[in-house]
């Protein structure tokens, strides 16, 4: 592929606006690519301990053909490595190998990694620069735009953390193709959010080509991954600080989710892309039952995330647990629920000073599978 045949999706915020590349196959030549966007010879790659077997060799390589210097730290990959331990045992070894204000860090792989570094360079001698080179479906149409960078902590997820954003992001869907199956399906549950929640002809889009992106089919991707980058893109650049309002309904379908991941534990029992897919058929369901949207939407949305093999409700999680998890969500402003919730399909609002009743009641009802037992007694 030639650079000239990436596709190019611009986030516009005045000195810190930064291109995506989007393509597929063209990673083995990120040397050429990245020379614009870094001002230092000297590069330090995050990436987990899968995607550094996958990708890494290739990148390095490539980087060093153009005569960089390139140190890569590796971390365990999952949830858990979004660590404040992490962080320091990563800038630890970057101050030990040497670097400077103009020095930058990549990451490559996953959102969590995405999130890690970027963290990291936004800390590091007051912040460095940063590039993005995402690896699964959820990173690349969503957590490596926007520069939201977050660690964890016991009390919850994403709690500690930075606005960064990085120079340019470089996204090859080609790398998707060795992604499992599940972790493909959690990356679409974010891709179906921009189109339920922001962008009507978006999801008309997908309830026609959805299976291909599923698929791994490269056009269809390429194409996904462009229409969430610009969907995204605007959102951010009209609200970068998440102060307006705007941005929080990226967030659509994640109050719930949040709630769904602690409680099955964030070391992974369940992916946080299939936490925000049963998050996104809750928070329309409770949008029906408060009388945003119409009645029909919410069957309508949870056939058709069932049709793509999302999950729709969970096992086991008790309501009043869930409930204490969402009062200590970000969106809650003195003690009171806020959600993300539906107008109409493509059309979200944010609604302030929810009941705790009626998502109870949606919980209750919908969340929870309940399992048909049967007696031969
Ligand atoms: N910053 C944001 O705006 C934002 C937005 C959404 C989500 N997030 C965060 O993103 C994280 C989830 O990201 P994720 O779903 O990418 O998880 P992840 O980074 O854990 O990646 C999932 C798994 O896929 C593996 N992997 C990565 N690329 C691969 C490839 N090409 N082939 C094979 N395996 C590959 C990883 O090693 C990992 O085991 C969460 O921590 C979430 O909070 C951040």
């Amino acid at each position: 592929m030639n650079f000239d045949e990436l596709l190019q999706v611009k986030v516009e915020l005045k000195e810190k606006s930064y291109p995506i590349f989007i393509g597929s196959d063209f990673l083995m030549r990120i040397g050429e690519l990245i020379e614009p966007y870094v001002r230092s010879r000297k590069l330090f790659i995050i990436t987990d301990d899968l995607v550094s077997m996958l990708y890494l060799p290739m990148v390095e390589e490539s980087l060093r053909k153009a005569q960089y210097d390139v140190y890569s730290l590796t971390v365990p990959q999952g949830e858990s490595s979004k660590s404040l331990e992490q962080a320091d045992e990563l800038l630890e070894n970057i101050l030990k190998i040497g670097c400077d204000r103009q020095c930058a860090i990549i990451s490559l792989g996953g959102g969590v990694v995405g999130d890690l570094a970027g963290f990291c360079a936004s800390v590091l001698l007051r912040g460095v620069d940063f590039i993005q080179i995402p690896t699964t479906l959820l990173s690349q149409t969503d957590s490596s735009v926007g520069g939201k960078t977050a660690v964890n902590t016991t009390i919850g997820k994403n709690l500690i953390g930075t606005f960064h954003q990085p120079k340019a992001v470089f996204i090859d869907v080609h790398t998707l193709k060795t992604l499992d199956s599940q972790q493909v399906l959690a990356g679409f549950a974010e891709v179906a959010k921009y189109g339920l929640a922001l962008n009507a002809d978006f999801w008309n889009w997908l309830v026609d080509n959805g299976e291909q992106v599923i698929g791994l089919e490269e056009t269809a991707c390429i194409s996904a991954v462009e229409q969430c980058c610009v969907i995204k893109s605007a959102v951010v650049a009209g609200d970068e600080l998440e102060q307006t309002g705007l941005r929080s309904l990226l967030n659509y379908g994640h109050t719930i989710g949040h709630a769904i991941e602690a409680g099955a534990g964030m070391r992974g029992t369940i992916l946080h892309g299939e936490a925000v897919a049963i998050g996104s058929v809750l928070a329309t369901w409770l949008s029906a039952e408060l009388n945003l949207c119409d009645q029909e939407i919410p069957v309508q949305i949870t056939e058709q995330y069932k049709k793509w093999g999302l999950p729709v409700q969970y096992e086991y999680l008790k309501t009043p647990d869930l409930l204490s998890s969402m009062k200590k969500d970000k969106k809650v402003k003195g003690g009171h629920l806020n959600f993300v919730l539906l107008e109409k399909i493509g059309h979200s609002v944010l609604v302030e000073d929810i009941d705790p009743a009626d998502v109870e009641k949606v919980l209750d009802e919908k969340g929870r599978k309940k399992h048909e037992f049967s007696y031969y007694g």
